[in-house]
């Protein structure tokens, strides 16, 4: 396929919601435009976001020495942007799986016309996260967790889902709402089953704080927990993003806020009689 056909598959196929390159020439985003910007109102309302260079910012702190001998999970894939840059920094294996084919379309597209960037080793699934256990995989070191809290009936059972198969970092990244008064608390949400960047169960929760996220992945054995990004700007909805390492200390060197999870005696009890 020449660049002006790859271009023409592109915009077939939006809406995107990842830049990613194909070539050193056509991107995602670049198919729409030079400098790789395609505003919603042209993308059936959804955002194109070029998330590579926090990637790896990311990943040259936690894995200084690249991702060589790791495994790398992907929740809600979407494009697979992710699977492929942890690729590119050597990871030796990459799964991505997202619960919509449009997505799953794209990141196999992109996977099988990639040039000048790794496309070996990465494998895409269409699927639901409730149905991972099913595929019995080897752990992962290194998880993506980011917008599918926020579209789950039960969060904290999806979580432990991607938790269970991860042995050293999971990054969390999610809407929260802001419900004064009840920091620790899940905020009830409905959600179109159909729109293509939503959830598929209706039911969702958004977290009210990166607090009770913090108590969640310290119940899935998560030792260290650093907020890399809090914007709670009082509106209805916010964003924070939590990275949560297996052991302590793990985190030194990433710039965040510790966080530390409730000690014992602040812990809300419930003592039945
Ligand atoms: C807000 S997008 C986030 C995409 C990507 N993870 C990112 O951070 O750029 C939400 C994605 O979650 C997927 N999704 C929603 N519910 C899912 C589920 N139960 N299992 C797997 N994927 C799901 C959607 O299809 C969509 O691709």
């Amino acid at each position: 396929m020449d660049n002006d056909q790859l271009v023409e598959q592109v915009r077939a196929m939006r809406p995107w919601h990842q830049d990613i390159e194909i070539n050193d020439q056509v991107s995602s985003g670049k198919a729409f435009s030079p400098d790789g910007k395609l505003l919603p109102a042209d993308n059936d309302n959804v955002s194109l976001i070029s998330p590579r260079i926090r990637f790896e910012r990311r990943a040259e702190v936690l894995y200084p020495e690249g991702l060589a001998g790791k495994r790398f999970l992907d929740c809600a894939c979407n494009a697979g942007a992710y699977c492929f840059y942890a690729r590119e920094l050597g990871a030796d294996y990459s799964f991505g799986f997202d619960v919509r084919k449009h997505w799953v379309d794209q990141a196999r597209f992109v996977q099988q016309h990639r040039e000048g960037f790794p496309a070996d080793r990465i494998e895409f699934r269409e699927m639901d996260l409730y149905e991972l256990p099913k595929l019995e995989l080897e752990p992962f070191d290194y998880t993506y967790f980011s917008g599918i809290f926020y579209h789950l009936p039960d969060p904290i059972t999806g979580l432990k889902v991607a938790a269970d198969l991860t042995r050293d970092i999971l990054l969390l990244s999610t809407s929260t709402a802001t419900q004064a008064g009840n920091p620790l608390g899940l905020t009830l949400a409905y959600e179109s089953r159909e729109k293509v960047m939503s959830g598929v169960h209706r039911l969702a929760w958004f977290p009210n704080s990166p607090e009770i996220l913090v108590e969640i992945l310290n119940w899935l054995g998560f030792a260290e927990m650093k907020v890399t990004k809090d914007v709670s700007n009082h509106k209805q909805r916010n964003r924070t993003e939590i990275v949560a390492a297996r052991e302590k200390g793990r985190l030194e060197g990433l710039e965040g806020e510790l966080k530390i999870p409730l000690v014992e005696g602040a812990r809300p009890h419930i003592d039945w009689m």
